[in-house]
């Protein structure tokens, strides 16, 4: 029962995980259908393909001039829809119906003259600013629009009760285009803005600043204020404007953006927000005009802390530099940013300077900037990115006199450090000194701010890291990114370095040792270097892969091998050489204990288990049987009597009687003994040779007594003459006993050639031996003969 449960009861679990699996990508799939951008595709309709469950929906830079209920009311879930840069003139609120989730609505830069109104309660976001509208496109129903944070309207007229629909509001932003206004004649009117934090108007870009409406607001915390186009004449309706929208204490932020001036206005405008509660100033987009003279600038006490002016074009070329750069420098503000300007230089403070931070950032200011300036002493940031200046030597002399300075920026230049005779003369003080993108080499490291605990140099030309540079004890970060570096430094000089970033230098092969070197890095990034993956990398990524984790942030997939040319590509991570291949001694030992081992193991066999003699006897007997085998069967069918003749010693006879000759009888040889088939009546050599004529082998027992033996001697002469005769093989030789050469007198050449050719069978001692001694003995008979029944009568 169970077992037949159990299999069910897995298939339900694994329809479940389907389930979920599945589940999750229609809703993964879910989420891309509810965002639809189709802006920038020539739209002249809502196109009718939209997918229902649309939430976020972008057509924006279209040629849409209509937009009715069918086409969106099945978006039921529509959220966000973007309509701006289209062609509507024409918008009836209604068509929102049944888009009752719409919170944000996008209808900027269109041709809107006229709305219809229809409350859409869940409004957030409503923008209808930069089109057509004659008055602002107010309904009553906007009063109902009880979450609504932005609103954003255009208007030709402006009139004072056109806001009273939505003054109980609580706005966070009202943007206000006027840049179709035009001013009514003799009709002052004042217009009432209801309750925001943030006010943005928007006025004509090509026409004199003039507005005739006395414009008021409560609570302001941020103006912005956009297209002013001033002069010396028309510099007061700003002013009068402004000092309507300034008067709220919150007012801290102000901004102006595209603003074309005369300097006298500027400076005007300075003078009227010196006393005022403004406390961030900042002017984008600046074009000065006319010209530049001196003005009169009273520098009363002020609540302003940071002054930004950001793009500057001057169109007065020939000025005083005082008129110009004295109004700024004499700022009693701690805050000033002057970037992207063509000013090419700034004054030193006449008095004592409230500045504390100093961004000059894109300018064209050289190496004489502040050059023997005292006044910038409470000066803690000083930042000169993108300028021209060129020697560091200078710079190091600028801070000289700026005893609070800390951060110091100075990338982006085309500096240099040549060896000078003198020491470079860096305000202790500094802890961070940006000197990235510039010109410099190795030497920079003798021209340096010696408790500087950032340095950042990324981006110069430093090959290498001196080691015997002056210690910068303070050291935490270093930035040596983007140089030509081609190794890792000690951390020797650098003993609390904790942030060390090395990518894209030349690092190819880094020193393994950096690790314990630099014990107190807490992040490094060193990927991206051209690694040249060999036995010596092997240590570094072992020690890159213990403390990887953390400390190496761009571990592992920044590190590819770029060398040897087998590897290029290969992710270090993914590098692995074998300890064997790398270490020479460790190679040298296991090849000598290899060798030591087979060579042990040779010994063995061949004194204890005597190879030798067994491949010498397996040797002999396939030779054997493969020259039996080759025997033309022709000369086997001559007449033989016996199989075999045996010569031997009368000392060896035994073994001749005990072992011998039962073993080959045993297997049907016949053998002919010549003191048992001796033919009484004949000579000993006669029946020797008769004897071994009849046989078809001749076997010869060599011991020491054979040796001694004349006869012997004789048998085995005429053996071999026979041998030599037909030409075949017939000789089997057993070595009973060994002989040593110089025992055989020297007249037995024959022996003795026959000895040296050491085609004999040895006599083994050892039993286990002997079976494979009778298979070779037998091998030599493994062959079909037809014997002659003995007859003595029959002679040859
Ligand atoms: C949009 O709605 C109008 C009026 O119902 C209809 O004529 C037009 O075909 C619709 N457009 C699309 C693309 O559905
Ligand atoms: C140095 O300046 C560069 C830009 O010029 C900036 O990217 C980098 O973050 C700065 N370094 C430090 C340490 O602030």
């Amino acid at each position: 029962m169970t077992e037949d449960k159990e299999p069910i009861v897995r298939n339900v679990h694994l329809v479940y995980v389907m389930a979920l699996v599945v589940g999750t990508i229609i809703q993964f799939s879910d989420e891309i259908e509810f965002s639809v951008d189709m802006s920038k595709t020539g739209l002249t309709q809502v196109p009718k393909d939209l997918p229902p469950k649309t939430k976020v929906l972008d057509m924006s830079q279209n040629d849409i001039s209509e937009l009715y209920m069918s086409n969106i009311s099945f978006l039921t879930g529509l959220k966000v829809l973007i309509l701006s840069h289209n062609r509507i003139q024409h918008l009836d609120f209604s068509v929102f119906e049944f888009n009752q989730d719409l919170e944000y609505l996008d209808l900027s830069h269109n041709q809107l003259w006229k709305v219809s109104c229809y409350p859409v309660a869940n409004l957030k976001h409503l923008d209808l600013s930069f089109n057509d509208f004659d008055a602002l496109p107010i309904c009553k129903e906007f009063g109902n629009l009880m979450q609504l944070n932005f609103l954003g309207l255009s208007a030709k007229k402006l009139q004072q009760l056109d806001l009273l629909p939505i003054a109980h509001l609580h706005l966070s932003y009202i943007l206000l285009d006027l840049e179709g206004y035009y001013v009514k004649e003799n009709e002052i009117e004042s217009l009432q803005i209801p309750n925001t934090k943030k006010l943005h108007l928007v006025f004509h870009p090509n026409h004199l600043f003039s507005v005739q409406v006395n414009i008021s607001v409560n609570t302001l915390e941020f103006l912005e204020l956009s297209n002013i186009k001033l002069n010396d004449e028309n510099c007061q309706v700003l002013i009068n404007i402004l000092s309507e929208l300034t008067r709220g204490p919150n007012l801290l932020n102000f901004t102006l953006n595209h603003v074309e001036t005369t300097w006298k206005c500027l400076v005007i405008i300075f003078q009227f927000l010196w006393p005022r509660p403004v406390e961030y100033l900042s002017i984008y987009n600046l074009t000065i005009i006319e010209d530049i003279r001196e003005e009169k600038f009273m520098y009363s006490k002020t609540a302003l802390k940071a002054l930004k002016i950001e793009h500057v074009t001057n169109r007065v070329f020939i000025f005083s530099k005082n008129a110009l750069y004295r109004v700024f420098s004499e700022m009693n503000i701690m805050m000033l940013t002057i970037s992207d300007t063509r000013f090419i230089h700034m004054l030193c403070p006449e008095k004592q300077s409230t500045f504390k931070f100093l961004n000059f950032t894109q300018n064209v200011f050289t190496d004489s900037i502040f050059e023997n300036c005292f006044t910038l002493a409470r000066l803690e940031t000083l930042i000169l990115q993108k300028n021209g200046l060129k020697d560091l030597f200078k710079v190091s002399l600028m801070t000289k006199d700026m005893p609070s300075l800390e951060i110091l920026d100075i990338s982006w230049n085309s500096l240099e450090f040549n060896s000078h005779e003198e020491n470079c003369t860096w305000v202790e003080s500094i802890v961070v000194l940006n000197l990235s993108t510039n010109m410099l080499t190795e030497s920079v490291f003798r021209c340096l701010p010696l408790r500087v605990t950032v340095l950042d140099l990324h981006s110069n030309r430093i090959k290498s890291i001196p080691k015997q540079i002056e210690k910068l004890e303070a050291l935490q970060e270093l930035n040596v990114a983007f140089n030509y570096l081609t190794d890792l430094p000690g951390c020797g000089t650098f003993t609390r370095l904790s942030v060390l970033v090395i990518d894209h230098n030349s690092i190819s092969l880094p020193s393994s040792d950096f690790f314990s070197s630099c014990q107190s890095v807490r992040s490094m990034k060193a990927g991206n270097n051209p690694f040249q993956c060999s036995c010596k990398l092997r240590d570094f990524i072992k020690n890159i892969g213990q403390v990887s984790s953390e400390v190496v942030e761009d571990w592992p997939e920044s590190f590819e091998c770029a060398y040897p040319e087998s590897y290029r590509g290969t992710p270090l991570q993914d590098f692995h050489i074998s300890q064997l291949s790398c270490n020479t001694t460790l190679l040298i030992v296991t090849i000598g204990v290899t060798m030591l081992v087979l060579v042990v193991t040779m010994i063995f066999i061949c004194v204890y288990l005597d190879l030798p003699w067994y491949l010498r006897m397996v040797c002999q007997w396939t030779r054997t049987r493969h020259r039996a085998r080759n025997i033309p069967i022709e000369k086997l069918q001559k007449t033989f009597k016996f199989h075999a003749f045996i010569s031997y010693s009368e000392h060896d006879s035994d073994w001749v009687k005990n072992e011998l000759l039962p073993n080959l009888e045993k297997d049907d040889i016949q053998i002919c003994l010549h003191e048992r088939n001796f033919v009484a009546g004949k000579s000993i050599i006669e029946n020797i040779i008769n004897c071994i004529e009849k046989s078809y082998k001749s076997i010869f027992v060599l011991s020491p007594n054979f040796v001694q033996s004349e006869w012997c001697h004789y048998e085995l002469y005429f053996a071999h003459h026979k041998l030599f005769l037909d030409g075949s093989d017939n000789l089997i030789l057993i070595l009973l006993e060994p002989i040593s050469r110089n025992s055989i007198p020297g007249k037995y050449h024959k022996l003795k050639a026959l000895m040296a050719q050491r085609t004999y069978l040895e006599w083994p001692t050892e039993k286990s031996k002997r079976a494979l001694f009778w298979a070779n003995i037998r091998a030599a008979f493994n062959v079909e003969l037809t014997l002659v029944p003995e007859n003595n009568d029959v002679e040859t």
